[in-house]
Parts: C-alpha cells; structure tokens; sequence
C-alpha cells in the first residue's frame, strides 16, 4: 500500500527535472572532521554523506539513512558503491541491540569449483576478475530491503529518490574520480561490447557531469516494485541478456533465489571495550578477534605509537590471525568452519606463547602456504542518528569498478566477487593466491571476505562506529584505528589519518604506507629479524566517535574523497 501511495509522487519527481535544487552541479568539498551534536555520516563520497544527512534531518534514523547512502554511492562512487554487489551491515540501537546483516553475493546455481582453470588444471588469468563469469549473484538490493523492513522507518522509495535524481540529472566528478575513469578506460572497453557511460572520447576531468540515465531507471524499477524491481522484470532480463554476451552464468533462477541472512554478529571484549562485528563468511570478525585476543596479554600503551616494539607485537599477532584465516575461514553455511575454537580463550593464548618480544617468527615456522592477494577496492559507511542507533556497513563489487562489465540498458557496474573465492583449493593460483578447501568454489555459497564493518562500546555505551576498504588490510586497519584511540591515545582524526602498517602472514613482510616507519624503526624491525616494504594507500576508514558529552565527531580519511556530514 505504501508502496504504491508514493507512486503518483515518484512518477511527478522522476519527469520534472529540475524540480529539485540539482545537488551534484558542483565538485562539492569533503569535510574530513566534523562534530556535530545530534547525528553524522561518514561515507566515501560528500553528495552521499550529504543525502545521508538530509535523511537524518527529514526524520529518518539510521538505517533509513544507511539505504539512502548505500544508493547513492552506487551513483555517485561507481569504483566500489554498487547495487551490483554485496556487503555486511552491523546494527547497534540505542538500546544495545546488536544484529549482523548478510547481503554478499552468492556463486551463481551453475558454478562449479574448477570454473576458473583450463584443461590442464591451470588457473585462466583474468577469469575470475574481468567480464561476465567474474560475477557473483548481487545481494546489495535485498540487502537494503531487509534492513530497512526490520529497522527503517520512512518509505523506502523516499530514501531511493536522491539516489534516482542525483543519476538522472549527473553529478560532477572529482579530481580522483576522473582520474581514475581515464585509467579504467581501456578496460570498460574490453569488458563491454556496448559504450558504458564511463568511457568518454576526451579524458574526464574534475567538474565533468556523470549522468546515468540507464541507472535512473533501474534505481525507479527498483522504488516502484522493491526487490522485484532488481530480481526479477526488467532488470533481471536485462542482467541475464549482458550475461549471454560474455560467457556469464547469472541466470532468472539465481537472482530469484537470492537470499540475504541474519546472522549472530560476532562480540569481543577487548579491556573496558566490547567490539561487535562481522562474522563468516567474513573473516573479519573471526581474525580481529585474534589480534586483539593474542595482543591483550600485552600493554601496549607503555610503548609509543608506532614504536619498532608496538609494530612488531601487532605485525606478530596479525601474522598468527591470518594463517588461521587461510586455512580455517570460509562460509560456514558450506564448511564447517571451527569458529568457536579459532576464538577459544585458551586457543587464541597458545597462539601468542611463542611470541618473542625481541624477534620477529618466520611465517613459514608458523604455517605453510602461500598468501591469497585480494583486491581493495570496496567501501564503507558509518552512520549514528539522534537517538544513538549505528549502522557500520562495507559495500563492494571488489575490484575498482567490479568486473567493468556494466549490464546494458541498466547502467550498473556487476561485480568480480567471484575472485575472493579460491580459484584452485590447495595449489596457488597465477596471482600467488593460495587455495583452501574452506573457500573452495559451490554453487549458493558466499566468497570468503575480509570486511570488518564495527561497533565498539565502552562500558556498554557508543564508542565508535568504524570500517574501511582495502582487501586484506581491511582487518589491520580496524584493528589499527581500534588500537590507536585505546592503546596509544591518539585523537579520532589522528587515528585515522596517520599512515599505516600491515602484516597478513604472507608474504612475511610487514608493509607500511609512506611515512609510517622512520629509518630508525624500519632498521629496529629489521634487527628484530622482520622484512618491510613501503606500498601505496592502505584502506580509507570512516569512522564515527561519540565524545564524551555526547556529540559526535566524523572523521573521513583523507586519503579519497570521503566526507562526514552531521548536523
Ligand atoms: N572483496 C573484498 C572482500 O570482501 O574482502
């Protein structure tokens, strides 16, 4: 019934541009640290966090808002926001109840655990990444739908209008963005047999307008008819029509039968704090869980942050979390998954008894393999309302801008989840990624995944709201912005920006951003016996903090566009 009430509206909105002040005229600015008293959003792109923020404002409360953002971005950040992937929510109310949200993309029905090797058993380069078999079955539409039929409170078509507008009417890229769609050029070009709308005869540059008039009508479709309106009609026919023509195996049957799941978030106890996050088939949670776990036997805060000694304990139980992960984390729907022993008290102790304080273990003592290299382009959001619920969610389609294939006549981007799979169980594949048994390809089955979307409380109350992209280094980000604010002090912005550093077992190596170690600590760390190498961008967090007399600070990395936006 509501449905339908807002129909007449809608159709009025969708054919009078101009109806509505244009929001995307202008490159508008991020605002990278922002308190405000009664309610924030921190996302990847300023018009997202602003529609956001102007849900909040109309009365909507966090998941409301969390809907809003999630469809904008698929606008307005094609490189990770999406409706053609998935991602985790984690939801906090006011009143402490917590819930996990599950919308990641499942192996389509005719999938099948060797889809990606030739005759010889060799893993295809580039198969499981770019085109038409590198899609998973999207889960971002039921995704919002579910949350918002357990939480929301307006009307979901209300929270899609901004989102249909801002792609109808285009919306000005920035600097980064344009960059970046002058980079993916050649590659939207080979994926496509059509002209995406990324790709552009002269080069993007700031201030272009990105009008995507196809995605309008999706995202209408979409209003108009709820799921169905993805799943199903239209939009369902045209996905399994650009499948056909790239050796896709999507088909009606997958999409009507994708299912998101509530699943029991994963809690740890850290000191006076309580982290709640995501479990399998993310391996976040699971993996966080033993950083902190091994790390709490440490106090940490009697060393300087990024001391060689702080670095090595982290880079020590990063290395331990990650082994595991390799072997043991999968979808537990699927695999049996051992997750209540990787997180048993004593286990995760005995995992840290051999840690030298003075030199760093061999990976290759601590377990045999090879690393799986995952790709970091993904997104995350985090939003708390007025009356202190908190949504975290991490939202992607992997690799930037997915599988560059982009359903024609839809206007969307589909994702290359299908990567995040073991191409090959047990045997590395062309990338140097290891294949397990737990991540091993079946139809209906989710990828294993890394993000960590959090909510962390202090002494029962709101802390912090946090997340980021980033592939791999998604966990030792968190674990990361986690530590810096309750281990080494530093403030909320400081936390975030602050480069950092990263150990994920193999290779064994600790990588830093640019800045992170001085000559000093990379020679310690050297002494000590671990290897480093600088690499570029680590993760890009969003994160919210509550201070103490109540308002709420935003804090947007500055390494992308990302933006807070709070009133
Ligand atoms: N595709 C990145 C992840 O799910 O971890």
């Amino acid at each position: 019934m509501r449905l339908k009430s807002s129909v007449f509206l809608l159709i009025l909105l969708f054919i009078l541009p101009g109806c509505k002040p244009h929001l995307g005229k202008k490159v508008i600015p991020s605002s990278k640290n922002l308190i405000k008293k009664e309610a924030m959003v921190v996302s990847a792109h300023p018009i997202a966090s602003e529609i956001g923020k102007r849900v909040l404002q109309n009365g909507g409360n966090a998941v409301d808002a969390a809907v809003a953002v999630q469809f904008a971005l698929a606008v307005v950040y094609p490189v990770a926001g999406n409706i053609g992937g998935g991602g985790f929510m984690i939801y906090r109310s006011a009143d402490g109840e917590v819930a996990s949200l599950d919308f990641r993309e499942m192996a389509p029905i005719s999938s099948s655990r060797d889809m990606y090797l030739d005759k010889n058993g060799d893993v295809i380069q580039g198969l499981s990444l770019n085109g038409h078999l590198a899609s998973g079955i999207p889960g971002s539409v039921a995704g919002m739908f579910a949350a918002h039929e357990r939480y929301g409170k307006l009307e979901m078509a209300e929270l899609i209008q901004p989102a249909i507008e801002v792609a109808r009417d285009g919306f000005a890229v920035t600097s980064q963005q344009a960059k970046r769609l002058n980079n993916f050029k050649e590659r939207f070009i080979k994926n496509n047999l059509h002209k995406p709308v990324f790709v552009k005869d002269t080069p993007w540059k700031a201030g272009d307008q990105l009008v995507q008039t196809d995605l309008s009508q999706t995202l209408l479709r979409i209003s108009l008819s709820g799921p169905a309106g993805f799943y199903a009609g239209k939009t369902a026919e045209l996905i399994v029509a650009e499948m056909a023509k790239g050796g896709g195996i999507i088909s009606l049957e997958d999409l009507d039968g994708y299912k998101v799941k509530w699943r029991r978030p994963l809690l740890m106890n850290y000191k006076n704090y309580t982290l709640t996050t995501m479990p399998p088939p993310s391996s976040g949670g699971a993996c966080m869980a033993q950083i902190l776990g091994i790390l709490k036997a440490y106090d940490l805060s009697q060393y300087e942050f990024h001391s060689p000694e702080a670095i090595h304990l982290i880079a020590e139980a990063e290395r331990r979390a990650y082994a595991d992960r390799t072997e043991h984390l999968g979808d537990s729907d699927f695999y049996d998954v051992p997750l209540e022993e990787l997180l048993d008290k004593d286990y995760i102790k005995s995992r840290g008894t051999d840690i030298d304080l003075n030199k760093a273990s061999k990976s290759s003592e601590i377990f045999a393999g090879e690393p799986r290299k995952e790709s970091e382009e993904t997104t995350h959001f985090s939003i708390v309302d007025k009356d202190g619920n908190a949504v975290s969610i991490t939202t992607t389609i992997n690799s930037g801008y997915g599988s560059k294939t982009v359903v024609e006549g839809a206007g969307f981007l589909l994702n290359n989840e299908m990567d995040d799979f073991s191409a090959k169980p047990g045997v590395p594949n062309l990338f140097g990624l290891i294949g397990k048994e737990a991540n091993a390809i079946q139809p209906g089955k989710r990828m294993l995944s890394s993000m960590t979307p959090t909510i962390v409380t202090k002494g029962g109350e709101l802390e912090l709201v946090v997340g980021t992209p980033g592939g791999s280094t998604i966990i030792t980000s968190v674990v990361q912005v986690f530590l810096n604010i309750s281990e080494f002090g530093l403030s909320t912005y400081d936390a975030v920006a602050k480069p950092r550093f990263h150990h994920q077992w193999l290779p064994d190596q600790i990588y830093y951003e640019k800045g992170a170690l001085d000559a000093a600590t990379i020679s310690k760390l050297e002494e000590m016996g671990h290897t480093t190498k600088e690499r570029g961008l680590i993760g890009k967090v969003e994160a919210i903090r509550v201070l103490p007399d109540g308002s709420l600070e935003g804090v947007a990395d500055p390494r992308g566009d990302d933006s807070a936006s709070g009133y």
